[in-house]
């Protein structure tokens, strides 16, 4: 899917990767660009921006977000949380579970009907380590599993409606959620080059940043892709 004249909506908008993405759409031509966000402001002139408030935990705001939105070619959940944990009570999975899987099925499942319209694209931003858990963030690592999980069910059930979805397995980007992590971080607006790309390539799953590029190769000739491959066939043609 080619970018220009299109219309895209970005959670997380804000900061870190979410911002960056609503530049690179502009840069690509993008019709329209929707920039939700949780609180903050957003500093960006270009008229094509419409800001929108919205926490994708917060079931009324995604539904007033819906009804300002009057087509989407593009959905892309970005926000997200990353707190250090120990799986040592269950609040912190909770938390995690609640914004980076509840919150992306649910802004999901309220802009379906505009996406079934346009036979459009939902982008789901996960994680290195929804593959293999990073121990010192897991309740994280759980979450970003499970939404990789689901990111594969919805490919798989909207296929026969024209929809693709894709998974982006970042690794570790500079951003405010790995201040802490003392290791080598790819730039916010390289990420978001490399996450459209991926999208214009029509790639399903999408890896772009140096350290997710190498893995590429193994998760996408892996045993783990051909059973998606396999269990995806039981999915009737037209869901
Ligand atoms: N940075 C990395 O190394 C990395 C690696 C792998 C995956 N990712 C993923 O990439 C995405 C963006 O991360 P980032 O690095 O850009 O993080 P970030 O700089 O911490 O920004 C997180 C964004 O998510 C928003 N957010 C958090 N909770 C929300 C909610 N309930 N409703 C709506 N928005 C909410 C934040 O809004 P507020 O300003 O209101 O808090 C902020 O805009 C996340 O899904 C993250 O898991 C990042």
């Amino acid at each position: 899917m080619n970018i220009a004249n299109k219309t895209v909506l970005i959670t997380g908008a804000n900061r870190g990767i979410g911002r960056a993405l609503v530049n690179e759409a502009l840069r690509r031509g993008a019709k329209r660009v929707y920039a939700g966000r949780r609180s903050g402001e957003l500093q960006n002139a270009d008229d094509r921006v419409t800001p929108l408030r919205l926490d994708v935990t917060n079931l009324s705001q995604i539904q007033r977000a819906v009804d300002q939105v009057d087509n989407l070619d593009v959905l892309i959940n970005n926000a997200g949380v990353a707190i250090y944990d120990d799986l040592s009570n269950s609040d912190a999975i909770e938390q995690h579970l609640s914004v980076n899987f509840l919150g992306m099925f649910k802004v999901t499942r309220a802009f379906l009907p505009l996406l079934q319209r346009s036979s459009g694209a939902i982008v789901n931003n996960l994680s290195l380590v929804a593959l293999a858990p990073l121990p010192v963030i897991p309740s994280y690592s759980i979450s970003k599993a499970a939404a990789s999980n689901m990111t594969q069910s919805l490919r798989a059930l909207l296929a026969g409606q024209g929809i693709t979805v894709h998974g982006v397995f970042l690794g570790p980007i500079d951003t405010d959620m790995n201040r802490g992590f003392d290791i080598p971080k790819a730039s916010t607006e390289s990420a978001a080059r490399g996450i459209f790309d991926g999208l214009e390539k029509g790639e399903e799953d999408i890896f772009p940043d140096p350290a997710s590029q190498s893995i590429a190769e193994g998760w996408r000739t892996g045993a783990a892709k051909a059973l998606e491959r396999q269990f995806a066939a039981f999915v009737p043609e037209r869901q």
